[in-house]
């Protein structure tokens, strides 16, 4: 056997340390299979007194990643710190120019320097693997480098949140508030602190702009994502979705049209026929459309320490056997530049919930609106409110009542321009809620 590959793993979090745990536990197994050794040789963290249920007492300690990216003493710097600056990026960037194999899961510096990594790994011939930096444990990196490589893709998207998709599972399953949702999934650990990143979208956007370029050759173009997040969506939307017919997920979505690519992150309405509205709780799912193969869908989880060190490990296999595949599919100096498809244009149906003005005529104003927009309604549901719905008193102003349209497909630009004129006419009360349709098998 040739000599063991000798690691550094940089960052013993959450990630980190399950790697050790796994390299431990099947890394003899893992030689075999990949026909070399693999050896952590050093390690590096802040904090050398932390307590990590982890047993790093005989390697290499290292406070600086990019010392560590550096030494000798190390073959494939692993890093799994997280961030797209600072010391994640330093020590990136210092250990492609020493020689260095590179594994990362670090999805928000790949969004943002993936393309110029990948030109510095080239030059120095070395691997830049990534697969545990979109959806976790699911191998969906491979899948678009290497096993999809014979198709041309019109179409990737997928559930890759595992937050977002807790929350909206359990609002829909129990009918409790989106800020009920949130609270639990803080308590119980599936959500930050501060969960921003997570459900206004960015954190699907960084993940969605590396299967962009993987899926469809391009330079990868995280600025160009239209976003939107979660925190708009509210039990009402998920009861008429449900009585409708659909679920509501938050899709990262990119797509080939015939003006560029659209890549999209916003609440999704998919049919509950689809392989997608299936996805419950902190699982993920990626969907790529393919001409010869046709769809193929892939179902894991997304985060975890252990699921994630799955892929990480994987990686490191990859290195370990000696395959080496162009970092982003292909030669980085081949990527096409990316062209962005105006969200504008984007085609599909459409859900939009009024509160319209409970006086004569205000619902026909908004029909006309649509159709003076050219928009079909394939559905309309009108409700009564429940509560406070009774007959006004003598001369009190009645309650809105929620109305729900469902357009065919149609363009974006010209549902915006039919809610400005339904806004005009003041038979609506507050912003309508709009939520796009994605057609699926
Ligand atoms: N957690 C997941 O489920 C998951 C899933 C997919 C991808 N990822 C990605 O994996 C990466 C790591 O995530 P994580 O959840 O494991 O993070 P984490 O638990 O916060 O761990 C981060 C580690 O980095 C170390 N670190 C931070 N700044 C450092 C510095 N300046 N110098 C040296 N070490 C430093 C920390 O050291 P101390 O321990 O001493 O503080 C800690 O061990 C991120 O890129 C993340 O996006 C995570």
């Amino acid at each position: 056997m040739a000599n063991a590959l000798r690691l550094g793993i940089a960052g013993l979090g959450t990630v980190g340390a399950s790697v050790v745990n796994l390299l431990a536990k099947h890394g003899d197994v893992m030689a075999r299979k990949a026909g070399r050794a693999v050896t952590i040789s050093a390690v590096c963290a802040r904090d050398p007194n932390r307590d990590r249920g982890i047993d790093v007492s005989r390697l290499s300690w290292f406070t600086d990643p990019v010392e560590m990216a550096k030494s000798d003493e190390i073959d494939v710097f692993v890093e799994l710190i997280g961030g797209d600056n600072g010391p994640a990026e330093n020590s990136v960037r210092a250990a492609l120019a020493a020689g260095k194999h590179v594994v990362t899961a670090n999805k928000a510096l790949l969004a943002k320097h993936g393309v110029e990594l990948a030109q510095i790994a080239e030059a120095s011939k070395v691997s830049l693997n990534y697969e545990a930096a979109v959806a976790g444990g699911i191998p969906i990196v491979k899948t678009l480098r290497e096993s999809m490589s014979g198709n041309d893709v019109s179409r990737v998207y997928g559930i890759l949140n595992g937050t977002c998709n807790y929350i909206l599972t359990r609002m829909e399953a129990e009918g409790i508030s989106f800020e009920d949702c949130l609270a639990d999934a803080q308590r119980l650990g599936y959500a930050e602190a501060d969960p921003t990143f997570d459900i206004e979208g960015n954190d699907t956007a960084h993940k969605l702009a590396i299967l962009t370029s993987l899926a469809f050759g391009t330079k990868i173009s995280a600025d160009d994502i239209y976003m939107e997040g979660i925190t708009s969506i509210t039990t009402a939307d998920i009861q008429a979705a449900d009585e409708l017919g659909y679920r509501i997920k938050l899709l990262g979505v990119a797509q080939r049209t015939d003006t560029g690519i659209e890549q999209r992150v916003h609440p999704t309405m998919v049919p509950k026929s689809s392989a997608i509205a299936r996805i419950d709780g902190v699982l993920n799912a990626v969907a790529v459309d393919g001409d010869f193969v046709g769809e193929v869908v892939l179902v894991g989880p997304g985060a975890g320490g252990n699921a994630t060190a799955s892929s990480v490990v994987a990686d490191i296999a990859d290195v370990a056997r000696g395959d080496q595949t162009p970092v982003l599919g292909m030669p980085a100096a081949d990527l096409d530049d990316y062209t962005r498809a105006r969200m504008r244009l984007h085609e599909g149906g459409y859900y939009i919930r009024f509160s319209v003005v409970d006086r004569p005529g205000a619902f026909a104003e908004i029909a006309k609106c649509m159709a003076d927009g050219g928009i079909s309604l394939e559905s309309i549901v009108q409700r009564r409110k429940a509560v406070g719905s009774g007959v006004p008193e003598t001369g009190a102003q009645a309650e809105p009542q929620p109305v729900i349209l469902i357009t065919y497909e149609t363009t974006e630009v010209a549902v915006r321009q039919a809610l400005d004129a339904i806004a005009s006419k003041g038979v609506v009360s507050g912003a309508p809620q709009m939520i796009r349709i994605e057609k699926l098998s």
